[in-house]
């Protein structure tokens, strides 16, 4: 079968990879949670001079991991010996905030880091090298990687907001005691921040009497229109709050499934948010990183259109775009 034919390995990097979600996630990727049990990986870890015995510490676990699918490990604090020839790159490296902190407080730390390693990346990564920025703030760090490397194609850019998505699945089966596979097409507008709008008007749930809108299951507006949404919003900051750490587990699991379902397709029937240059789809300003409802098929994302926004929904997603062109020109300032 094709499976038998041998894969060349994928070069994935991971930058900020002795930091806590690097820790998570390259054991995740070695054992093909991102990209299938039947793809073989090189991984290309990078962090800074600080951190090189921690990351040399990290390479020696994966040696000592003896991952089937994992053809050779990278660490370097080299940025271009680590961007060399990656087909996948997961933007880790920078400042988690700390608890009191707003997403945008780590900005000036965190953009100047995106600048440099924009240029990086453009000249080392493999031609379609697809980007995914997990570091705060996630959306306007992805911008100004976009913006100091004009020649990697915009689509192949992102920011993750699956693990908003993945939080308003956990808290809707939650609520409803049904297993949160059972719930889809939740939908995540705007900025990976407490400003974001977590979106049920379209969102469906499995009951033994087939598909049901999660609107008319849970049967609760006022609980939907407000708990939920400011639940959602402030679930980074709850877990800062529980662990004195931001949350790694989860987002590392939430990047791994971000990549896949962008590379290997999502779902018949279903979508995912994924945070991406806009087109000016529902009335979003383009020249914004923001979160939509996407489809993947063949490696390409496209954006869901034609969703009934009511008024709600359409003051929300304004609100955080809003935020959005404000973090924009403060990123620029902090640049100047
Ligand atoms: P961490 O501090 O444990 O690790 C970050 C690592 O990045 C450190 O090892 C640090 O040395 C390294 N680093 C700093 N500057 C670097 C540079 N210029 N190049 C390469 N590496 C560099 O932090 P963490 O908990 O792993 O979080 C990482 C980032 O992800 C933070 O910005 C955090 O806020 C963000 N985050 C985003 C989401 C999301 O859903 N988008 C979720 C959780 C965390
Ligand atoms: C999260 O959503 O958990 C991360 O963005 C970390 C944070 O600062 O909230």
């Amino acid at each position: 079968s094709f499976l038998d034919v041998p894969k060349e390995p994928c070069r994935v990097l991971v930058t900020g990879a002795a930091g806590q979600i690097g820790y998570a996630i390259v054991p995740m990727i070695a054992r093909g949670v991102m990209l299938g049990p039947h793809q073989p990986v090189i991984l290309h870890m990078l962090d800074i001079e600080p951190a090189a015995e921690a990351l040399n510490g990290v390479r020696m676990e994966l040696i000592d991991a003896a991952f089937p699918l994992l053809k050779g490990v990278v660490a370097t604090t080299d940025v271009e010996e680590a961007c060399k020839d990656v087909n996948i790159a997961v933007m880790v490296g920078g400042f988690p905030r700390k608890e009191g902190m707003e997403r945008k407080d780590v900005m000036s730390k965190n953009v100047s880091i995106y600048k440099a390693q924009a240029s990086a990346l453009e000249k080392h990564a493999a031609p379609n090298c697809k980007v995914l920025v997990v570091a705060n703030p996630a959306n306007t760090n992805a911008l100004i990687l976009k913006e100091f490397s004009p020649s990697i194609p915009e689509k192949n850019i992102t920011c993750l907001t699956r693990l908003d998505h993945n939080r308003a699945l956990g808290q809707i089966s939650g609520r409803l005691n049904v297993h949160v596979s059972d719930v889809k097409n939740v939908i995540i507008w705007g900025n990976h921040s407490s400003t974001q709008y977590p979106d049920v008007n379209h969102a469906t749930v499995t009951t033994s009497s087939g598909e049901k809108p999660v609107r008319e299951v849970v049967a609760d507006d006022q609980w939907l229109n407000s708990e939920f949404i400011t639940t959602v919003q402030q679930r980074g900051a709850a877990i800062i709050k529980a662990r004195k750490l931001s949350s790694a587990l989860s987002a590392a699991s939430a990047a791994c499934d971000h990549i896949r379902d962008w590379v290997l397709g999502t779902p018949k029937g279903s979508w995912v948010s994924m945070g991406v240059y806009s087109d000016g789809s529902y009335g979003i300003p383009e020249g914004l990183i923001y979160s939509f409802p996407v489809t993947c098929e063949k490696g390409e994302w496209s954006i869901v259109k034609g969703l009934k926004i009511d008024e709600f929904s359409r003051a929300k997603m304004d609100a955080t775009a809003k935020e959005l062109i404000e973090e924009k020109s403060l990123a620029k300032s902090c640049l100047n």
